[in-house]
């Protein structure tokens, strides 16, 4: 299997491929789990070539200790990788060889929503984001770029970054994988303990919960509702629940006939902090 270090090598690597070739692109944050291995899959559907990038990036974590802790398993994902198609290429780059000594991001605008949410929550989260993906964009030169709805509000900035920028990405959005409780897949979830991993399916009964409610009733009642539900775990600590315009994630309090919402959520559990989303109508 081919793992590069270096984006050099890389590009000179796909350069050296002939046409035609559609290249599919998966870009990770390794300690990969069943929904990176599903975006994988999708690229390896529709692309005569797949490329995953395993980066932890240090300028999209606003929160040392979470860089610090974020599980590194470059073995196992390697193996992971190898099992499901070893013509897969893989590009580990390391810091330097990406940031050159300059490990800062680019200050982007994504036309509000940076904004939102995670925007909030995490202050230039979306900067950091915004710079490795239209680096690793320049250097694998992808046709397909496959990102999952778990990220949804990345989702729509990648979208955003490509539009602005014209870059000829086609950005595939794919859906939550989740484990048998209904807990979203996430590296994160690796630091839990089982305990806590058990009790953390609540989450997503709490947001299926808020998509009934919302179908009748006020988005008042729907938080009121998912506040209740998260007074019965007192380890769990909701960051925020909100209600988005699923395009412009402007977050609403009254719904508008003819939109599209969806339910965005964060928690800390032990200072681990867990997102999901589902679509509301
Ligand atoms: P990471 O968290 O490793 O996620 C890589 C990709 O996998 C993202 O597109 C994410 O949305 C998707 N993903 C994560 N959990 C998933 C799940 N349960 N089901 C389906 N897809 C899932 O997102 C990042 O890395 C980084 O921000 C990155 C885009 C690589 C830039 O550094």
């Amino acid at each position: 299997m081919l793992i590069f270090n270096r984006q050099a090598a890389l590009s000179a690597h796909l350069e050296s491929i002939p046409e035609p070739k559609t290249v599919g692109f998966v870009p990770t944050m390794g300690a990969l789990h069943a929904g990176h291995i599903s975006l994988l899959s999708e690229s390896l559907k529709h692309n005569t070539l797949t490329v995953i990038s395993i980066f932890v990036n240090p300028t999209q974590f606003n929160n040392a200790d979470d860089l610090a802790k974020y599980p590194r398993t470059f073995e196992s994902d390697i193996e992971k990788i190898r099992s499901l198609d070893p013509g897969i290429i893989v590009f580990a780059p390391t810091v330097d060889d990406i940031y050159d000594g300059n490990t800062v991001s680019t200050p982007f605008d994504f036309d509000g929503l940076e904004h939102q949410m995670e925007g909030k929550f995490r202050p230039g989260h979306f900067d950091g984001v915004g710079t490795i993906v239209k680096r690793l964009f320049e250097i694998v030169r992808p046709k397909n770029a496959y990102f999952g709805e778990k990220d949804f509000q990345q989702l729509q900035i990648v979208r955003k970054l490509v539009s602005k920028y014209r870059i000829p990405v086609n950005v595939v959005g794919c859906p939550i994988h989740r484990e048998k409780n209904g807990l979203a897949m996430s590296s994160r979830n690796e630091r839990l303990s089982p305990g806590e991993r058990d009790e953390a399916g609540f989450i997503y009964q709490t947001l299926k919960q808020a998509k009934t409610t919302f179908a009748n009733q006020s988005i008042e009642n729907v938080k009121a509702e998912v506040g209740e539900a998260f007074s019965k775990h007192p380890g769990f600590e909701l960051e925020y629940f909100e209600i988005a315009d699923e395009s412009t994630l402007e977050t609403i309090t009254e719904k508008t006939p003819g939109k599209t919402y969806r339910a965005f959520i964060a928690v800390f559990v032990n200072k681990i902090r867990l997102i999901d989303t589902i679509v509301l109508n």
